[in-house]
């Protein structure tokens, strides 16, 4: 089975724009912004009720997964660096959304 990831810009770059993966797989999706002043990245999960799940968070090179949640958060939260997403085993489909602050 594939699930379909679909990303959202919120005032950030977010590549890829989407991704298929197979069911149980790690997918991987990156996030950089280009504010000087912000050093923190949060990543998101869109629930189906609409509501936003913090799926963790990166400050400067330090992340904060929330525990329990299968994610790993990788690279950088500085100016022009790449912040990685790693979802460890995609069991469906879902938005994810970045942000800076
Ligand atoms: C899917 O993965 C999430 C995060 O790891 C987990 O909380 C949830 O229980 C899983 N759902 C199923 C149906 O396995
Ligand atoms: C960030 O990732 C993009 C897409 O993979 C890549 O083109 C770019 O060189 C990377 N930037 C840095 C600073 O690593």
């Amino acid at each position: 089975m594939m699930y379909f990831i679909l990303m959202l810009l919120d005032q950030v770059h977010q590549s890829p724009g989407d991704i298929y993966s197979k069911s149980g797989e790690e997918a991987t999706i990156k996030c950089l912004h280009s504010i000087q002043s912000y050093d923190r990245i949060l990543w998101y999960k869109q629930l189906k009720n609409r509501q936003l799940q913090l799926l963790g968070y990166m400050e400067l090179t330090i992340a904060y997964p929330e525990p329990g949640l299968d994610v790993k958060i990788d690279g950088s939260a500085d100016k022009d660096q790449n912040c990685t997403l790693t979802i460890e085993r995609l069991n469906s489909s879902a938005v994810y959304f970045c942000a800076a602050s």
